[in-house]
């Protein structure tokens, strides 16, 4: 069982805690980073460029922590196998798993190659990714007995058809992932692992670069926020799922997206 919180003293902070996140060299997972080492969480990286890891280490240095990145390719189990490893051995231990690695396509499914290689690829990354990183990082936490936290970053997209942009393998991993968070909150909870997923909107990444330009009145138009998330804001959901004050809290999928899915 999971212990409830008594108080909201403290209930917010990740002292003492250790989070493990995947693409947290930069975008979103650079900012869930720096919400967690700014709530008091060491962090550990885990990534395939090694440029962005360094300068996402000197930027979470500002915070007084234990920083470090690990080479990693989710979509390979040996090379997950491998860091994860490292990184729990370096860390002693893992508390807190964010599957934030993600890539996505913007092209209906007739007009794919014929091997339909962005299907596999997206399909690898973002659902397949996550699960090598949770059997791993799952197994070591449940040997532990310590319990954890475990967080999917998914997407709106997984719950509805994106019109501005034909994105089938993407929609169809993050759908698939939000129920795989459900599945594994039922299958963990007997370790006192709790498992819940983020789905945010559009928010301002690297990766919401590729929103053709003309599309954008549109797609702002949509969200009575009226404007594109920021990463921390992504990060302070990451944070509350991973703290005690969170400790009732699995197999939800929490909506972050200035409210686009309403009327989109
Ligand atoms: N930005 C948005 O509007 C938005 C909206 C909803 C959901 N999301 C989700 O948020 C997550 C992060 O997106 P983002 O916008 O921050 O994207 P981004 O700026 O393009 O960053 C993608 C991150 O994923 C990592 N990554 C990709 N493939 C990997 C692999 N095979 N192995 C290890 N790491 C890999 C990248 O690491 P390297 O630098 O090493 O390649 C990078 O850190 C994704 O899951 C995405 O689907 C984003």
């Amino acid at each position: 069982m999971i212990q409830p919180i008594t108080s909201i003293k403290n209930a917010f902070s990740l002292n003492g805690k250790k989070a493990l996140i995947t693409g947290g060299n930069r975008g979103l997972g650079l900012g869930i980073a720096c919400a967690m080492a700014e709530s008091g969480a060491d962090i550990a990286i885990l990534c395939r460029d090694a440029v962005r890891a360094q300068e996402a280490l000197a930027e979470l240095r500002q915070y007084g922590g234990k920083y470090e990145s690990f080479s990693c390719d989710v979509t390979k189990l040996e090379s997950v196998r491998a860091a994860v490893k490292q990184a729990w051995e370096d860390f002693d231990g893992i508390d807190i798993l964010v599957n934030n690695a993600g890539i996505t396509c913007f092209s209906e499914l007739l007009d794919m190659d014929e091997d339909i290689s962005d299907w596999y690829k997206v399909l690898n990354t973002d659902l397949n990714g996550t699960v090598n990183m949770t059997y791993e990082v799952g197994k070591r936490m449940r040997d532990a007995a310590k319990g954890g936290a475990i967080i999917n970053i998914t997407s709106n997209a997984g719950l509805i058809v994106n019109k501005t942009q034909p994105m089938s393998p993407y929609s169809s991993a993050k759908a698939a992932a939000n129920h795989f968070t459900h599945c594994m909150a039922v299958e963990l909870g007997k370790y006192n692992i709790r498992v819940n997923a983020i789905a945010p909107g559009f928010t301002n990444t690297d990766l919401s670069e590729f929103i053709p330009k003309d599309q954008l009145a549109y797609i702002i138009n949509q969200m009575p926020a009226g404007r594109f998330g920021e990463p921390v804001e992504v990060g302070a959901m990451a944070v509350y799922l991973a703290s005690p004050a969170a400790a009732q809290v699995t197999g939800t999928v929490q909506i972050i997206d200035g409210g686009y899915i309403l009327s989109c």
